[in-house]
């Protein structure tokens, strides 16, 4: 981030206090930072605050005083590596969507050919408006970078979607913008969430993986400059931008996709939780309840990650190993069975670690018997030391 410089535009929204923080975060990071505000914006948080914060004049007026920065929505658009907007409203996202310049802000957004990273907060029904969701998706067509918002109590006083994320991630979203694209010109399949088996066409059997840690890699990966292709079982999260994504729901569904992408990849990341059993008969019909007991006859899937490594060429392979016992022990024999560079292992029952929670606490255990042991970390973390790692064997 030293000496990266940030253009920081603030609109007009309750969570611009937050604001204050990314700006001071990325200043002691190294960077140069500069703010822009829209009127409404200085109604919640002062500009002195901001010019305190960074030691830089704050803008606010398309014809104000601030003599040494000479036509200020030209010279702030030169001077940014990167525009962060945030909190950006409804509004904002309506103008920068169509091209209205009638303030400081919305004028330098339409001079500048900068990247651009949006952070929108503003009351769920807003975010949900399909006006706000036309326009969101405008923008992203364009290549800006949206950041999406969290869910929880909003300041209107009701709970959903539209919060600003926390100061620590949008940072974290500004670095990752920064980060040294250390796998351009690769391309990475990346599996992720749970495959889901049929018992008949209302019931399946399935697994609790929430399909985290592979969306991370895969928007790592991303991040770094790869081409990625996702192909996901079961999950509730929103496919990451930028990507191919792939929806799958069985193991052979899974086991199809993969193999036809295989030969075009350098490197495949299997955390996909997929089933080792699927349902001999899958029943047309939804299955009445009658016998006390119900049996269910299972045949073994096909083990994805092992058949890649029978084919594998000069392909990077790593897979995951979900343990509740004997972890380094069942890890490794599946390092080794399955032909692979390295495994992720981990406790899914330790505390941090697992289905459902944003952090992991993992292991990798290379060929050779060399072992990392990793502490408690955000999956997003952890999903860099994987790529990282992915990219100097790809070197
Ligand atoms: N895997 C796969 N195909 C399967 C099962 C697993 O490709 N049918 C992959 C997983 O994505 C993971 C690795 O193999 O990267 C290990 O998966 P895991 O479920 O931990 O191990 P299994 O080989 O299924 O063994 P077990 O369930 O007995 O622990």
């Amino acid at each position: 981030m030293l000496n990266k410089n940030i253009l920081i535009g603030v609109t007009g929204g309750i969570a611009a206090y937050k604001v204050v923080e990314v700006a001071s975060r990325l200043k002691k990071l190294g960077a140069n930072v500069r703010v822009m505000m829209t009127g409404s914006a200085t109604e919640f948080v002062s500009p002195r605050t901001f010019q305190e914060i960074t030691g830089n004049a704050v803008f606010v007026e398309m014809f104000g005083d601030a003599a040494h920065f000479h036509v200020a929505h030209v010279a702030l658009a030169d001077f940014a590596d990167l525009v962060l907007i945030a909190p950006a409203t409804a509004n904002f996202l309506a103008k920068a969507a169509h091209g209205i310049a009638d303030d400081l802000l919305t004028t330098t957004i339409l001079a500048s050919d900068k990247p651009l990273l949006i952070a929108p907060s503003m009351n769920t029904k807003m975010f949900l408006n399909p006006s706000t969701q036309e326009n969101l998706r405008i923008l992203k067509s364009r290549g800006v970078k949206i950041l999406e918002p969290a869910s929880g109590n909003l300041a209107c006083g009701t709970v959903g979607k539209g919060r600003l994320p926390e100061p620590e991630e949008i940072c974290a979203a500004v670095e990752k913008f920064f980060a040294p694209k250390i796998l351009v010109g690769k391309k990475i399949l990346v599996t992720a969430g749970g495959t889901i088996e049929a018992i008949d066409p209302v019931r399946y059997i399935g697994n609790r993986s929430s399909g985290r840690m592979g969306y991370e890699i895969a928007k790592s990966a991303a991040n770094h400059g790869a081409e990625v292709v996702l192909i996901s079982g079961k999950s509730e999260l929103e496919p990451p931008d930028g990507l191919k994504f792939l929806k799958v729901e069985s193991a052979v569904e899974m086991r199809e996709k993969v193999l036809s992408e295989f030969d075009s990849v350098d490197a495949v990341i299997m955390s996909a939780a997929v089933a080792d059993y699927r349902v001999k008969n899958i029943s047309e019909q939804k299955i009445k309840k009658s016998a006390e007991n119900l049996t269910l006859e299972l045949v073994k899937n096909p083990d994805i990650l092992r058949e890649l490594g029978g084919l594998k060429k000069s392909q990077v392979l790593v897979g995951f190993a979900a343990e509740t016992q004997n972890i380094l022990d069942y890890a490794n024999k599946k390092l080794v069975e399955k032909n692979l560079d390295f495994i992720v292992a981990n406790d899914v029952t330790a505390e941090g670690a697992g289905f459902g929670v944003t952090t992991n606490i993992a292991s990798i255990i290379w060929r050779g018997g060399k072992i990392e042991t990793f502490p408690k970390m955000t999956k997003a973390d952890l999903s860099e030391k994987i790529i990282e790692r992915v990219a100097d064997l790809l070197k």
